[in-house]
This record gives structure tokens, sequence and C-alpha cells, in this order.
């Protein structure tokens, strides 16, 4: 019974780290030859307020990175990151690739 409650205790605890995300971590995106993007979690948390801005089945329905296909056509037509880097929410993205790409 009591290698049973530890072995519950220990599960929880691995899932409770597995979420502890975008707030202090950050995701690498670096599939792009214009090179490496790299989101913070802490900024963007304080920009979105709600995991829900992002994590919603119209923009990054699961916390699991690599599941969603970022293109530079979505981002300009408003979805993705574009939800915001649009010059209102947060900088344009058109006119500011140095600020996400880095080589
Ligand atoms: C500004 C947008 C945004 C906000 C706000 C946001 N996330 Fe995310 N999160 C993302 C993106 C983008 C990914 C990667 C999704 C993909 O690649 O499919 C991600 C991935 C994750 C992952 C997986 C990380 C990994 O290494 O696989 C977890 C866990 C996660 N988010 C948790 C959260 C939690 C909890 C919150 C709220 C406290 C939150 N996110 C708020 C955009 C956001
Ligand atoms: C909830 C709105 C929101 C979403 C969605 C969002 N961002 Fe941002 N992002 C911001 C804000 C606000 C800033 C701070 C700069 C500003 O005010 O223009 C920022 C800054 C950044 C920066 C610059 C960080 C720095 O150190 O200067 C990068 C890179 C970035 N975002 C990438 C992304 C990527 C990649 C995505 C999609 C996966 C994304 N963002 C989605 C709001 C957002
Ligand atoms: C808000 C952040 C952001 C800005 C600003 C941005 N990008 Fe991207 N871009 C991304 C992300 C995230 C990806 C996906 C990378 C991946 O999957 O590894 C991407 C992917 C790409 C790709 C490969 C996919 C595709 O759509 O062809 C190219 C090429 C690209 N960006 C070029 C640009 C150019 C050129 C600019 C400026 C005019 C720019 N990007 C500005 C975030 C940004």
């Amino acid at each position: 019974m009591k290698t049973l409650t530890l072995t519950l205790l220990l599960l929880v605890l691995v899932a409770a780290t597995a979420l502890a995300v975008p707030p202090g971590k950050t995701l690498v995106f670096d599939k792009s030859p214009m090179g490496a993007v790299t989101f913070d979690g802490t900024i963007h948390n304080e920009a979105a307020k709600s995991c829900a801005k992002c994590h919603n089945k119209d923009t990054f329905p699961s916390m699991k990175k690599g599941t969603v296909t970022i293109t530079m056509d979505q981002i300009y037509a408003g979805k993705l990151c574009g939800i915001c880097h649009n010059g209102k929410l947060a900088f344009d993205a058109k006119s500011n690739c140095g600020r996400c790409h880095k080589k």
C-alpha cells in the first residue's frame, strides 16, 4: 500500500514538472532557413495573461511542441503568432524578421 501511494505521488510530481512550461521556459523553432526563433514563455505569458489565448482549438491546441506547423503565410494572415504580431498587440511580423529569426 505504501509503495503504491509513493508511486502515485511520484507520478503526480512528474506530471506537474512536465506542465511547468511556458512561463520561465523557452521553446526554439529551428526549422526555418531564416534562422532559429526563440519563443520566451515569460514574456508571452505576461502579454497573453491566459494560457487559453494561445492554447485554444484555433491557435495552438495542444501543450506540446511540434504539433503545429508554423508558416509565415499564416502569421501574415493573422493566425498563430500573428494573432498578436500584427503591429497592434506586438511588433509586426512583416517588417521585423530579425526580431524573431536569429542566425
Ligand atoms: C503566446 C502564446 C502562448 C501562451 C500564452 C502559452 N503558450 Fe504554451 N505553447 C505555445 C506554443 C506556440 C507552443 C508550441 C506548440 C507546438 O509547437 O505545437 C507551446 C507549448 C507548450 C507546452 C509544451 C512545451 C514542450 O516543451 O513541449 C506546454 C507544456 C505549454 N505550452 C504550457 C503552457 C501553459 C501552462 C501556459 C499558460 C501558463 C501556456 N503554455 C501559455 C504558446 C503559448
Ligand atoms: C498574446 C500575444 C502574442 C502571441 C500570440 C505571440 N507573441 Fe511574441 N510577443 C508578444 C509581445 C507583447 C512581445 C513583446 C514585444 C512587443 O511588445 O512588441 C513579443 C515578443 C516576441 C519576441 C521578441 C522577444 C524579445 O526578446 O525581444 C519574439 C522572438 C516573439 N515574440 C516570437 C513569437 C512567436 C514565435 C510566436 C508564435 C509561436 C509569438 N511570438 C506569439 C506577444 C505575442
Ligand atoms: C513573430 C515572429 C516571427 C517573425 C517576425 C518572422 N517570423 Fe518567420 N517564422 C517564425 C516561426 C515561429 C517560424 C516556424 C519555424 C519552425 O517551424 O521551426 C517561421 C518560419 C519562417 C520560414 C519557413 C516557413 C515558411 O513560411 O516559408 C521562413 C522562410 C520565414 N519564417 C521567413 C521570415 C521572414 C522573411 C520574415 C520577415 C519578413 C519573418 N520570417 C518574420 C516566426 C517569425
